[in-house]
């Protein structure tokens, strides 16, 4: 039975992948995480059906008997968020960086098959052309960006120096159930739902007319599971994981106030520090050579995130 280990399963994205990984027909999933970001809860249904280990990335002699003789290891675990990456930086280098290449070592010394990364369409940084294509120069201006380009460096390093399988996402803004809203450095999307639910106004930083490339995230999870089957052709190479389309804030939470039929004009505050103006996908690469093919168009995406916060909200209130 071949072995298939997720770092950071018990996340908002990793879970999704579990899941995915379950429909898919894996038969031994081994999910590695340290519950700082994750939950448990985002695992409650296929909690059964899955082999759990509380350890930290950061820690290789927890993590390394777990990887070994994998047949695919995910590596989702991060400590994410720009701003977070500002205000306090050595955590998330810790885990970013150190904490990634113990699961590249692990991976590498323990034999595992294939090492598909979750990288960060941050990297890109502000480029003056969109869409952004993996062959731009890259640009990063926060510690996050630099932080998750170091992780790709070591991807493919470890792909030419050691042999080892890696390919490389660019996760572009992913968002969907299960997404924590409860931090100030949670995805804009999931306070935006919170704000919607509660009915209270959300504060968008600058004039809310940076953009993003909103990919849901089942797409994403469907996307990892190709990158793990994809041919050699891909090995040790960096693709992006983002839907192709572009959305400014203002625009979200018009639509959002539209599904949701009231209206709650946001508030404005100054401009974050370290934000990207604007981020769309290149899809092309991903397409041609991974099959990637994202499903939900933004009102899908929308409607389905907005449905689960609410359901979650029913649940917890009972
Ligand atoms: C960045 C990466 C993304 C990565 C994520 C991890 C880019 C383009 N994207 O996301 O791929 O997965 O880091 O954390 O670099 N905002 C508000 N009000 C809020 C919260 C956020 O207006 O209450 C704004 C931010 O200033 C930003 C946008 O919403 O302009 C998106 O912010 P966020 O969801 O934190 O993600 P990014 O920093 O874009």
């Amino acid at each position: 039975m071949s072995k298939i280990v997720v770092t950071g399963g018990a996340g908002f994205i990793g879970s999704a992948l579990v899941r995915a990984l379950l429909e898919d027909g894996a038969q031994q999933v081994e999910v590695i995480d340290n519950l700082l970001t994750g939950r448990e809860s985002n695992l409650e249904e296929v909690r059964g059906k899955v082999k759990w280990h509380r350890a930290d990335i950061c820690q290789y002699d927890q993590i390394a008997p777990v990887i070994a003789g994998a047949d695919k290891v995910f590596h989702l675990a991060a400590i994410p968020s720009v701003p977070r990456s500002i205000h306090d930086p050595i955590p998330s280098h810790e885990v970013n960086i150190n904490g990634s290449f113990n699961v590249f070592r692990a991976a590498h010394e323990g034999k595992a098959g294939r090492v598909v990364y979750a990288a960060s369409s941050s990297a890109y940084g502000d480029t003056e052309v969109l869409p952004k294509v993996e062959t731009m120069q890259t640009n990063p201006k926060s510690p996050y960006a630099a932080q998750k380009l170091m992780g790709e460096y070591y991807a493919s390093v470890f792909h030419s120096c050691f042999g080892l399988e890696t390919v490389s996402l660019r996760f572009f803004n992913v968002y969907g159930p299960r997404q924590d809203p409860s931090s100030p450095y949670s995805g804009v999307l999931s306070l935006f739902n919170k704000c919607l639910i509660e009915r209270k106004v959300p504060t968008i930083f600058g004039d809310g007319e940076q953009s993003r490339d909103f990919t849901f995230v089942e797409d994403v999870a469907g996307l990892c599971l190709k990158a793990s089957k994809a041919g050699p052709n891909a090995l040790g190479k960096v693709y992006n994981a983002g839907n192709g389309g572009r959305f400014t804030l203002n625009m979200i939470w018009d639509l959002l106030q539209k599904i949701e039929g009231v209206s709650l004009p946001a508030n404005y505050g100054p401009p974050r520090a370290g934000d990207v103006k604007h981020s769309q996908a290149d899809t092309e690469a991903a397409r041609r050579d991974l099959g990637h093919d994202p499903k939900f168009s933004i009102e899908e995406g929308l409607r389905r995130t907005l449905a689960w916060y609410k359901a979650s909200e029913a649940v917890a209130a009972r």
